[in-house]
């Protein structure tokens, strides 16, 4: 191989590195705002979608789980509990609103607008009491079916149906209840 040979080859392949060199950095360079943008995405979504099972809950209990860092309360309610949430007529309720984002915007407060499923057994809300934030306890409620249901905040007196609906105490809201839905005969999925 002559001088000239050797030269150009090393040129040759100079060229050929570079050229590597940048399809690589193109390459990354592509994928990352891509990667960028999925990250974020994919981490919100991650918190603010649960699943949650409710095969174990037996009637008349409640399950609490966290949901972007707030007590949501998924109750199974009692013929007693539903009927009693139903037998209330709209003109007693301190919050005519359902307060259910699952429903149309403004919707009565219903016990139908409020439970998760038709039958009315499963009620989905917020465990944040709306006057100051407190933790409502449950089956403490006044307003209960034979002593049981219907939630009681005790830090100013604040008194919920077994719909969760303000009827007596400084509250001004009904609980709210959060976007939910059943993805199988055992799973509810909240956000
Ligand atoms: S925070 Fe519940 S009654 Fe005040």
């Amino acid at each position: 191989m002559t001088q000239a040979e050797d030269h150009e080859g090393t040129r040759r392949d100079f060229l050929y590195y570079a050229t590597a060199g940048a399809g690589v950095v193109a390459t990354g360079a592509a994928v990352w705002p891509l990667v960028n943008q999925m990250n974020p995405s994919a981490d919100v979504r991650a918190l603010s979608t649960i699943r949650v099972d409710v095969s174990g809950v037996e009637l008349g209990t409640q399950l609490t789980v966290q949901y972007l860092g707030k007590p949501v309360f998924i109750r199974r309610r009692t013929e007693a509990e539903i009927e009693d949430a139903r037998g209330v007529e709209m003109s007693q309720l301190v919050d005519p609103i359902a307060r259910n984002p699952n429903i149309a915007d403004g919707a009565d407060a219903t016990d139908a607008n409020r439970a998760l499923d038709d039958t009315g057994e499963w009620l989905v809300m917020m465990g944040v009491c709306t006057h100051l934030g407190c933790v409502p306890l449950g089956n403490a409620g006044e307003y209960t079916a034979g002593g049981v249901g219907g939630w009681f905040c005790p830090c100013h007196g604040s008194h919920y149906d077994t719909a969760g609906r303000i009827r007596q105490g400084p509250a001004p809201q009904n609980l709210p209840v959060p976007v939910a839905e059943f993805v199988d005969e055992s799973t509810i999925l909240l956000g």
